[in-house]
């Protein structure tokens, strides 16, 4: 023998002494699958889906390939179908006309509004899928931001949940089976909780936005909605990306004031958060995988740079084993297309 292959020998693990081999159980597609800790299901799902006014229309946003804005008709054609793939849930986010926007947000609260037409609309044609409305002022503000501006520029928190109480009673009027405040500002979860129980809408859920990061990730679902904000950013009132412990204290209030689901956004470079969220508390925890992580895989897929499916399936398994039970996703009816296959 020579000294080389008797160092060899020597480095390799005694297999008498090796009495745990984790390999074992990764042999066989059935082995993985018995041990399998986290399977995601189209149940998981929720699918956020754009609309806009008119008829007969979608258009592609261009920073987010295989997502539309589409007009009612077109829109409840589209839900039909995803109904029948299986997904549970869509949440709604309405493209309002430059015409219909003013400083306070009052289209939000309109009866007859896009949102309320839009509810009612989907309750009629696909009765059992359950509708989320979005409760935030920024696709109705002429400045873009999720609140009402003060002469200074600052975001006036009181005021503005007057609105959002008003907005979300209406969504619930239309049919709203949960609203899902998106604004963060203070104090909104109980003020809606309220006023849904005194106007006798006790079975409708809050979905909270409840550690909403002021996140670069946005980018893509503001060129969706036209709602950028015209000055300034929204760090004011959504989370600083650096604060952890800052999420658990939101998430505690939200829970306090009567939220029914909390919420995590953005998803991927928050899987910490989610994850601490879900283990300091017992409610359902939701995750938004948002626009901007759509459009990065979207973007490296078209390039041919990844394997899309792939990294699809295995970026929505990490935020369902990080501890979200819900996930809001644009790839929702792509997922539940491949589930089916
Ligand atoms: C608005 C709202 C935003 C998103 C959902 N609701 C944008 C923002 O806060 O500026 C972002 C969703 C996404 O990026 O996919 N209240």
């Amino acid at each position: 023998m020579t000294s080389e292959t008797s160092t060899s020998t020597n480095t390799a693990p005694d297999a008498s002494k090796l009495t745990y081999r984790p390999r074992r159980l990764r042999r066989t597609e059935a082995l993985r699958r018995m041990v399998r800790e986290t399977n995601l299901t189209v149940d998981d799902l929720i699918y956020p889906m754009f609309v806009m006014e008119g008829e007969d229309q979608k258009f592609e946003i261009t920073s987010m390939p295989g997502c539309y804005r589409y007009t009612l008709d077109l829109l409840l054609r589209e839900i039909a179908e995803i109904y029948q793939l299986g997904i549970g849930a869509v949440a709604l986010f309405p493209v309002i006309p430059e015409v219909k926007k003013d400083d306070t947000g009052s289209e939000s609260y309109n009866p007859e509004g896009l949102v309320q037409q839009t509810v009612k609309a989907i309750k009629q044609a696909v009765p059992k899928i359950l509708v989320i409305t979005d409760v935030a002022l920024d696709p109705f503000t002429t400045h873009g931001h999720d609140g009402i501006v003060d002469e200074n520029g600052m975001i006036l928190n009181d005021p503005t949940v007057e609105i959002l109480v008003k907005m979300a009673l209406s969504q619930a009027e239309a049919g709203s089976d949960m609203v899902a405040p998106s604004d963060m500002m203070d104090g909104r979860v109980g003020a809606i909780r309220k006023a849904l129980d005194a106007e006798g809408y006790i079975d409708v859920r809050i979905l909270a936005y409840s550690a909403k990061y002021a996140s670069a990730y946005y980018g893509p679902f503001r060129d969706a909605l036209d709602s950028a904000p015209k000055f300034g950013d929204k760090k004011t009132y959504q989370m600083d990306a650096a604060n952890a412990r800052e999420a658990i204290k939101e998430v505690e209030l939200d829970i306090a004031e009567g939220a029914d689901i909390v919420m995590v956004k953005p998803a991927l470079a928050y899987l910490d958060i989610i994850r601490q969220v879900r283990n300091f508390t017992q409610l359902p925890v939701a995750a938004y995988n948002v626009s901007g992580e759509y459009a990065m895989i979207k973007a490296a897929a078209q390039n041919g740079w990844i394997d899309e499916k792939k990294v699809i399936l295995e970026t929505l398994t990490s935020i369902k084993r990080a501890g979200a039970d819900l996930i809001l996703t644009y790839f929702a009816k792509e997922v539940a297309l491949m589930l089916h296959r």
